[in-house]
């Protein structure tokens, strides 16, 4: 039997260049060595307020984007979270497995507790929000997925993931399959361009932080000329000192393929604005066919439903049984 894969992605207005080249990139590829399943993950999305309408607009235009990235339904089973119960029974039990202490020690929660601490009208992290990294623990664990496609933000909450699977193996026996996160090596945190020291983040204040797949070209072209550079004027890959530059060049470098040394080389000598134009050039080529692709299913609205909906019919029967094997081992339910 094919080994299985297993990702999410929230349903948040969108996806963005960061997104695609950290992660759907190489959901698209493990479709041709495994069992892939792919999820459309909207009980993370309602962690942070949402409003009805737009939420569920935007799960079926992302489920419409990741078609259109390439995830083939007949390769790949596609759904929505919130469609397979299971996901949240799972996460219950894995709740009462998890510590206080390991959740706090969560960059993410710090980090998104801290930005809504200070929006009063927002009221505050909900509990949701903090035990979200026990629901995608319940994700995975729930289809005995081996790789775990990501960018590098979610490193920590495979770790988390890892762990609760070790613990509930050592508790009950044998249950869970330990998954390995499949992190790309370039292009796992796609940076900011107004602010590259930050990762590129559909939550950022400005919408020249990220460049969404469905941008037209001439936006993208204005994005990525106002994008952030650093002093001095060379094209030289150095994080560190030149954090703006060295995004660039590794979108630049994600997107085709060029290595680092090539491109300094052919950018001797020249000055910012023709590299900027060209990393543009090469993103809006790139987004072409997906944004193509986009608007066919865009015009199909009811086959995307229909094909969730079978997605999520398969998704079941595999969550079904792990769950029933949990829930006899921890000693749940009324039947013996
Ligand atoms: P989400 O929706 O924030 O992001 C989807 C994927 O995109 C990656 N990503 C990035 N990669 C490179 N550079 C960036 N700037 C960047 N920003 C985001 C993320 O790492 C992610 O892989 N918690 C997850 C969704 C989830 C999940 C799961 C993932 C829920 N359950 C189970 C894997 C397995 C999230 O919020 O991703």
């Amino acid at each position: 039997m094919r080994k299985r894969a297993f990702s999410g992605i929230q349903p948040s207005g969108g996806i963005h260049l960061g997104n695609y080249l950290g992660a759907l990139k190489n959901w698209v590829a493990l479709q041709a060595g495994y069992e892939c399943l792919y999820c459309i993950v909207d009980l993370h999305a309602i962690t942070v307020k949402q409003e009805r309408e737009v939420l569920r607009q935007n799960i079926l235009a992302t489920a419409m984007l990741c078609l259109a990235c390439g995830i083939d339904p007949e390769k790949s089973i596609l759904f929505v979270q919130s469609d397979v119960h299971e996901h949240s029974e799972l996460a219950w039990i894995l709740n009462c497995h998890a510590t206080m202490g390991e959740l706090r020690r969560m960059t993410q929660y710090k980090d998104k507790a801290k930005r809504l601490e200070g929006a009063a009208a927002e009221g505050g992290a909900s509990v949701g929000l903090f035990s979200y990294p026990v629901l995608m623990a319940s994700d995975i664990l729930l289809y005995g997925a081996h790789a775990v496609p990501v960018g590098e933000d979610q490193k920590q909450h495979l770790e988390l993931c890892r762990d609760l699977a070790r613990r509930f193996n050592g508790m009950y026996g044998e249950i869970f399959v330990i998954p390995e996160p499949v992190i790309p090596e370039n292009g796992a945190r796609i940076m900011g361009l107004d602010d590259p020291v930050q990762k590129m983040s559909k939550s950022a204040s400005s919408e020249y932080n990220y460049v969404n797949l469905m941008d037209e070209p001439s936006l993208i072209l204005k994005k990525f000329k106002a994008a952030a550079t650093d002093s001095g004027k060379e094209i030289r890959y150095n994080e560190k000192e030149k954090p703006g530059v060295s995004n660039l060049m590794n979108i630049l470098s994600v997107t085709t393929g060029e290595s680092f040394r090539v491109m300094e080389k052919r950018y001797d000598g020249k000055g910012y604005a023709q590299f900027k134009t060209d990393v543009a050039e090469a993103v809006i080529e790139k987004l072409k066919p997906i944004q193509r692709e986009y608007r066919v299913w865009e015009s199909h609205p009811e086959e995307v439903v229909r094909m969730l909906q079978e997605g999520a019919e398969k998704a079941r029967e595999i969550s079904r049984e792990t769950l029933r094997r949990v829930k006899e081992k921890v000693g749940l339910g009324g039947a013996p």
